[in-house]
């Protein structure tokens, strides 16, 4: 790609709300925020194999700065970027036990909430796996003029105004969707800018692959044993058996899944009859994400985005892709309910 074709991701934001007279802007000065705070955690991100050099996480270094797990310092990142972005009234993340409202005039006066999980996968900073940082955006249903309060972050998915992730990866990505659809941006490290490299991304309505955690397959009630044995299964026409792929970073196993098709599986098991992954820090903004690129997600018999959350870290099995594949499974779910 020549410089003078790239577009950055602040031109293409400005771009698309303009085919909107009535839009503000504001939702576009919160995205480029979340795009700045995703360039600051790349850049700590990009560190991480060099811990035992610049000093261990919990250690001071030779700054005399306490050196910070990347998770709390994604949190902070985004905590402190969002509180200077004067169109977010607070926000909610996966490692805070409440909401945050910020407490000044300007947050008081804006329309937005926004909701994260700081770093997803953590668990794969030590084997350099890819990790990533999702978002989620509503517009607050709360009372303009006065601090946002835990109604703003309890909407359904189906109220989101723009949700996503930035994923460091091989490369840095962010890929943002509205409801206008869903687009991908590279990090051009030379120039410091996010950059159009996947527009108008769509999911497969096929798919080839399945990603869960199969080694928690002894917990699994017999609807998923059999949709397990479903994948395995030869059949030439439909392509099975499946491939089966999993990296344990949500944010990874969905970029792949949006890219390729498939489908991302973390059920309900019997220690876990919830399921493991958060409603609104992870759930709803992937499946708002994945259906606006023409995918799936639902809980099982529901859809995702239509769940009411009642408590902001509350959990929910979830079935997302491929459109196709999420039908299939819903099948082998409905048949145990009926069953059961
Ligand atoms: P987080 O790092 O934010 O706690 O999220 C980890 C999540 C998710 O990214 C991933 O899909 C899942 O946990 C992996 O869980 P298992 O290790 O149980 O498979
Ligand atoms: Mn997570
Ligand atoms: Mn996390």
């Amino acid at each position: 790609m020549s410089q003078s074709k790239l577009i950055t991701m602040d031109e293409f934001t400005i771009q698309e709300t303009r085919k909107f007279p009535q839009a503000t802007g504001d939702l576009s000065a919160i995205l480029r925020d979340i795009g700045l705070a995703g360039k600051i955690i790349n850049k700590q991100v990009r560190k991480a194999g060099l811990v035992d050099i610049l000093g261990k996480h919990g250690a001071t270094n030779v700054q005399g700065e306490e050196q910070m797990k990347l998770d709390i310092f994604a949190n902070e990142t985004l905590i402190n970027i969002l509180k200077n972005c004067t169109e977010c009234a607070g926000i909610a993340s996966e490692e805070n036990d409440n909401h945050l409202s910020y407490e000044d005039t300007f947050s008081a006066n804006s329309k937005y909430v926004v909701l994260f999980d700081p770093l997803d996968g953590s668990s794969n900073i030590d084997v350099n796996a890819p990790i990533g940082t999702i978002f989620a955006i509503y517009r607050r249903v709360s009372e303009l003029g006065k601090p946002c309060t835990e109604a703003d972050f309890l909407q359904p998915g189906n109220k989101l105004m723009a949700a996503g992730y930035v994923i460091y990866g091989s490369s840095t990505m962010m890929v943002y969707a509205t409801r206008l659809g869903v687009n991908g941006f590279t990090l051009e490290p030379s120039i410091g800018e996010f950059c159009l490299s996947h527009p108008n991304m769509k999911c497969p309505e096929n798919g080839k692959i399945y990603s869960l955690n199969q080694g928690n397959s002894v917990k699994f009630d017999d609807g998923m044993l059999n949709y397990l044995t479903y994948c395995m299964e030869s059949n030439k026409e439909e392509g099975r058996p499946y491939s089966q792929r999993y990296i344990g970073s949500m944010v990874a196993d969905m970029h792949r899944t949006l890219i390729k098709g498939g489908i991302f599986i973390y059920p309900a098991d019997k220690s876990s009859p919830k399921g493991k992954l958060r409603l609104q820090y992870e759930c709803n903004p992937m499946a708002f994400l994945i259906e606006a690129a023409g995918g799936k997600a639902v809980c099982g018999t529901s859809n995702i985005l239509d769940i009411i959350p009642t408590e902001l870290h509350q959990r929910t099995p979830i079935f997302i892709g491929s459109k196709n594949m999420v039908n299939k499974v819903m099948e082998f779910v409905k048949v145990k309910e009926v069953v059961g």
